[in-house]
């Protein structure tokens, strides 16, 4: 039994539970490989390109490999003001990874947003849900260290 399988049986084969189910899918992947929406497709008997619309349609579904953690650096105005784009440059010279990019051992994904809605922390890193506020390099080598 596939991946897949196992968690629409958890939903009890529920069509209304596609969201949820895409985001179960999702942790388990850290994305949406396509393999996996075709055995949806399949197991809830939805139309494969009407999945495709729901997974396109919210922010939070990913159709790209992503890598086991996220790591959002803010460079909206007030983050900017206060140093985004040396806090950007700092973690991607150090992950080796661009904006947008997922590094090649698949342990990191780099996003760029524009306000975490905490600018008085600025410069922001949210990195698997969790905020740092204008991270010294240490305490960067020490938060992406920690990350398997
Ligand atoms: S601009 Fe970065 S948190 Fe608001």
């Amino acid at each position: 039994m596939t991946a897949v399988d196992e968690i629409v049986d958890r939903y009890q084969g529920g069509k209304s539970a596609l969201i949820q189910i895409l985001l179960d899918i999702q942790r388990e992947y850290y994305w949406l490989p396509k393999e996996a929406l075709i055995r949806l497709s399949e197991r809830l008997e939805i139309p494969l390109n009407q999945i495709y619309h729901i997974a396109t349609f919210y922010t939070a579904f990913s159709l790209t490999p992503r890598g086991r953690h996220q790591v959002m650096v803010c460079t909206g105005t007030a983050c900017y003001i206060r140093g985004a784009p040396q806090l950007l440059h700092k973690v991607e010279e150090m992950l080796k990874v661009k904006p947008g990019k997922t590094s090649s051992d698949m342990r990191f994904t780099l996003i760029t947003a524009n306000c975490l809605g905490c600018c008085a922390l600025g410069p922001v890193m949210v990195i698997n849900g969790e905020y740092h506020g204008n991270p010294t390099t240490a305490d960067l080598g020490h938060i992406f260290e920690a990350c398997e």
